[in-house]
């Protein structure tokens, strides 16, 4: 048995990370949002080939910005899938929005086409587009966009967990819509503890999204307001982090991709574990997502063996916060049998090899 815990995911701060906010503590600075700030959004916006990005305190409240950004409001609906983290739906009911829950496609788990179709009415205005795990429809985000300009709806991309991320046509997953989010909570790709950022190529949102987050000032820092903004700021130590983490991104993007592989080579023989479609030239696999028989006696054996798992997201229509009737056959399934394994950047090929020999083990008992 392995002595030290493997857990399912931890975050991984470096000295460069503790040396870049000593040396911003040093020059004695304001801590809220300035200079740092503005060289973590370029080099986000750099990264994604945005025209714009601007951050804020995490990625939820960025969706809601978005959202409010792009004109939703009170009583509209908003297109969301029935499998995603519950921050998506949540995003928009804080401003009395209602999300509909469409089911996802069972290859990608991203929003399936033909059933976002059917749930369109007259009071839908937005598709909140949410990338599972980094990865795009496999009905294509060009027939998204294609649906999105015939019902005139506006299309968000909540790509939380696809930094590293691209379309095969090349685009960064985020910018195919009219504003795309990202999440650096801590389990996230790359982390500034909590912290959200919003991509756009359009200059209107962007101003937009820059008022809302700011109390609604007209300019940086004066107290002339002509519309109703919040207070959404990102701190210069969040930054410190971000820059520092960003100029590793590159790394965790091909190490995230190794030890998919990784385990895809060393669970190839077992017939009760199920991968979904990764494209791993576009796509980087944020955590080691998949089905498992036997869930629930696996995760217990795993324990037992010092190897953490995390059970994938309930059905949101299920959730007791929600609780909409109606059959989604595949987020169901999610539920039922949906299984992270340890899916951390810093996990060692040894350790992916011990978990897979002991899933492998529990199966040949
Ligand atoms: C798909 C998705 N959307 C939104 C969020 C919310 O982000 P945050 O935790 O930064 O608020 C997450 C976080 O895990 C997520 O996975």
């Amino acid at each position: 048995m392995n002595n030290k815990f493997i857990p399912q995911m931890e975050p991984w701060f470096g000295a460069e990370e503790s040396n870049s906010i000593n040396e911003y503590l040093g020059e004695g600075g304001w801590m809220t949002e300035f200079k740092r700030t503005a060289t973590f959004e370029q080099l986000i916006a750099q990264f994604t080939h945005a025209k714009h990005c601007i951050v804020v305190n995490n990625g939820t409240i960025s969706l809601t910005l978005a959202a409010m950004a792009c004109g939703i409001e009170a009583g509209d609906e908003v297109i969301i899938p029935n499998y995603t983290m519950i921050a998506s739906p949540n995003s928009i009911k804080m401003f009395g929005a209602n999300p509909v829950f469409v089911d996802v496609e069972k290859e990608t788990l991203c929003l399936d086409l033909d059933k976002v179709r059917q749930a369109i009415t007259s009071k839908t205005k937005a598709i909140m587009l949410v990338s599972a795990n980094g990865r795009y429809p496999k009905a294509g985000i060009s027939s998204f966009e294609q649906l999105a300009k015939e019902h005139n709806l506006v299309l968000i991309e909540d790509a939380a967990q696809a930094l590293g991320s691209f379309y095969p046509d090349g685009r960064h997953i985020g910018l195919a819509g009219a504003v795309g989010s990202f999440s650096f909570s801590a389990p996230k790709v790359i982390s500034t503890g909590q912290g959200g950022a919003l991509i756009t190529n359009d200059d209107d949102i962007a101003a937009k999204l820059r008022r809302l987050k700011d109390f609604g000032r007209s300019g940086g820092g004066n107290d002339i307001h002509d519309t109703i903004g919040y207070n959404f700021k990102f701190t210069e130590l969040q930054a410190c982090l971000g820059i520092e983490q960003m100029k590793k991104l590159n790394w965790r993007v091909e190490r995230k991709k190794e030890i998919y592989k990784l385990y895809k080579k060393h669970l190839a023989n077992n017939n009760n574990i199920r991968f979904f479609d990764q494209d791993l030239e576009n796509t980087t696999p944020w955590f080691i997502d998949v089905l498992a028989e036997q869930r629930e006696e696996l995760m217990a054996y795993l324990k037992q063996n010092n190897i953490g798992t995390r059970i994938m997201y309930p059905p949101i229509n299920k959730q007791v916060a929600y609780q909409v009737p109606g059959e989604h056959t595949i987020s169901e399934l999610v539920g039922k049998k949906g299984l992270w394994l340890p899916s951390a950047s810093q996990l060692q090929n040894d350790e992916i090899e011990f978990i897979c020999k002991t899933i492998n083990a529990f199966y040949n008992k």
